[in-house]
């Protein structure tokens, strides 16, 4: 454990939380190095001497401390965005290990990323397809692609965050790829390589995950039968964290479901994890400003809010919030932990038994991923800091924005006429 409880004190590696705290302020987001390599290399070593590429999913936490960690364990990366591969060069990561996702992506995005020479554009639609035939041709490039296919399957998760179905919005139906392969594979500067699914995230039960990778070994094994030769298959991330009481997919009983569906074929295999790699390697910390008694509800108000941390409001989602200030004796009460913002939406947890005084820390945790990616400026609210801890050593790896910060873009209006 990178992150824990000694005596009572919550330590990140070897460093006081409550320390972290003091130094670098709140609202804050603190990570722990040796957790993120950790997770990553659960990934790796049961892989073993297998074939495989890890495209860690850059939008998880894309602070390019972190992508910097993970690309010299050797780690690809899964990108959504033109911005998002810039942060992965900026990071030092390699461009041939980028697979490009997302079922919006420019022409521009397109050209940057192949001028990039990235791995695979990993296409959501036919359209795509076109469009990147014509930017390859224009560029006089190869563009290596895979189709994005939906394999309708329940994942079983939050709505919002369920992909792999046939109403939702992302990549192409199961039974129309072959005919797109198809196409794909008479276009000039077109190799289809791959192919690609990701049904959902926060998936706690398996067998969504194995009916899908069941259904991709089988429509590979089609494509050959019609000569369309599937160099990589990728089976998308989506492993769940325990939060709450959830019991997570390991790394290990992932890896060994994808070889066991694999059943001795060839094609490299490409994972796309986000959360499990960073989710459960961060907290924020944040302080109590204010306690607020009511007759029907106790209100906690932090310092911290549904800007930094979006997930609370944005899912209901569930994070672990302890007090990490322990000068206090008084008797825990049922508090709603809630932010500054003018938002009723605004709480980061409800109906939380805490001991609490004004002044004391709380540390929120499994923030990790999708934390401060999701974090906005509501409320002309700065963004919080991100520190990296290495053993015992801190690292500010981000800032805590200044309000000049937020609007150095913005000018006073002209004068009126
Ligand atoms: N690959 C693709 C194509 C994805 O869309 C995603 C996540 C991943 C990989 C990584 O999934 P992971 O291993 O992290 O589950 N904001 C939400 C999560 C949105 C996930 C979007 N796609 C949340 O806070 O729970």
């Amino acid at each position: 454990m990178t992150i824990n409880r000694k005596s009572g004190h919550l330590f990140i590696e070897n460093k006081s939380a409550i320390e972290v705290a003091k130094e670098f302020g709140t609202p804050c987001y603190v990570y722990s190095k040796r957790s993120i390599e950790t997770n990553f290399n659960r990934f790796k070593d049961a892989f073993d001497q297998r074939e495989h590429l890890i495209c860690y999913a850059v939008k998880a936490n894309s602070n390019i401390a972190i992508i910097n960690i993970l690309s010299r364990l050797g780690s690809g990366f899964d990108i959504v965005s033109g911005g998002e591969l810039t942060r992965v060069l900026a990071a030092g990561g390699d461009p041939s290990k980028v697979v490009f996702s997302g079922v919006g992506k420019t022409q521009e995005e397109i050209r940057y990323a192949l001028k990039q020479k990235i791995k695979c554009f990993n296409i959501e639609s036919e359209s795509e397809l076109y469009r990147i035939a014509a930017v390859a041709q224009e560029l006089n490039q190869d563009a290596n692609i895979s189709f994005r296919v939906n394999p309708d399957v329940d994942a079983k998760t939050h709505p919002y965050i369920s992909t792999g179905l046939k109403e939702n919005k992302f990549g192409v139906e199961v039974n129309d790829a072959p005919r797109l392969y198809k196409i794909a594979n008479e276009l000039p500067h077109i190799s289809p390589t791959g192919i690609d699914c990701h049904i959902g995230s926060q998936l706690t039960d398996i067998a969504p995950m194995r009916d899908a990778a069941l259904k991709m070994v089988e429509l590979v094994d089609a494509l050959e039968n019609e000569s369309i030769l599937i160099k990589h298959i990728d089976f998308g991330g989506g492993l769940g964290i325990q939060y709450e009481n959830e019991t997570p997919i390991d790394q290990e009983k992932f890896v060994s479901m994808l070889l066991e569906v694999m059943n001795g074929r060839k094609q490299e295999i490409i994972v796309e994890p986000g959360r499990s790699i960073v989710g459960n390697s961060g907290v924020l910390l944040t302080t109590i400003e204010y306690l607020k008694h009511g007759s029907n509800k106790n209100f906690i108000v932090v310092d911290a809010a549904m800007n930094d941390l979006a997930r609370p409001s944005l899912y209901g989602a569930y994070h672990q919030i302890d007090n990490i200030t322990h000068k206090n004796s008084d008797p825990a009460k049922l508090y709603d932990i809630v932010g500054p913002i003018c938002e009723t939406g605004d709480f980061l947890g409800k109906d939380r038994n805490l001991s609490a005084n004004e002044g004391d820390v709380l540390a929120i945790h499994s923030v990790g991923a999708y934390g401060m990616t999701m974090s906005s400026n509501y409320n002309s609210r700065p963004r919080a800091p991100e520190i990296l801890i290495s053993n015992e050593r801190t690292y500010v790896i981000r800032e805590r924005e200044t309000i000049e910060d937020l609007f150095s873009k913005e000018q006073t209006a002209p004068d009126a006429h």
